[in-house]
């Protein structure tokens, strides 16, 4: 299978692999220069986030820390069921530490909401959210998101870590899914 029939799946490229890395770019100052001084904790929620929490962490010049969580708030489907699972934990100590949370994409909000209030539990100096991708027509509670990438409509998309069905986490752009693949 070639690249290009991946794309054939989508009805439009959002944001290309170049636009995304510029994106990350810009993000990466704002981050250097807020948390300059300071240790600073990467936290990727996977899956979705593998390529965001790798470019972003490389874009960083300066010292962090990774770990990674797995929740689930989708079954197969396209739509958030709103239930959050831990999947897998932190291997971290929280406390006392600065922490960012890296994720691919905020939708509803619930899932980052739910994240956000169960990670300031655990004593950490301070909880933030990157969030690439955010659908503000999508949002179903306030999230307070400190750096986002890209406002995008309210269309589900594939690509950069992004999946339907476990596919398309490879597709180095960011696309709308043709309703033909999931309907
Ligand atoms: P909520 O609705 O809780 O959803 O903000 C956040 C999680 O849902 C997944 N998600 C998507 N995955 N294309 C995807 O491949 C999309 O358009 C999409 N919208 C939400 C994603 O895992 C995110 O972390
Ligand atoms: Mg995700």
């Amino acid at each position: 299978m070639r690249a290009s029939d991946i794309e054939a799946d989508l009805t439009e490229v959002l944001c290309t692999e170049d636009e995304i890395h510029a994106k990350l770019g810009e993000l990466a100052r704002r981050i250097e220069a807020d948390y300059e001084g300071r240790d600073l904790l990467l936290v990727g929620v996977l899956k979705g986030a593998i390529m965001v929490m790798a470019d972003l962490a490389r874009e960083l010049e300066r010292h962090v820390q990774t770990d990674w969580m797995a929740v689930s708030s989708y079954g197969a489907g396209t739509v958030s069921s709103g239930v959050v699972r831990i999947l897998k934990d932190l291997d971290s100590d929280l406390s006392g530490r600065h922490v960012l949370i890296v994720e691919d994409i905020i939708d509803s909000g619930l899932t980052l909401s739910w994240l956000l209030s169960n990670l300031r539990t655990r004593g950490a100096a301070s909880v933030e959210i990157c969030a690439l991708f955010r659908k503000p027509e999508a949002l179903k509670v306030h999230v307070d998101v400190k750096y986002v990438g890209f406002d995008i409509p309210n269309k589900f998309v594939v690509g950069y870590g992004l999946d339907f069905a476990e596919k398309y986490r490879n597709l180095r752009d960011v696309g709308v899914l043709a309703p033909h693949v999931y309907s």
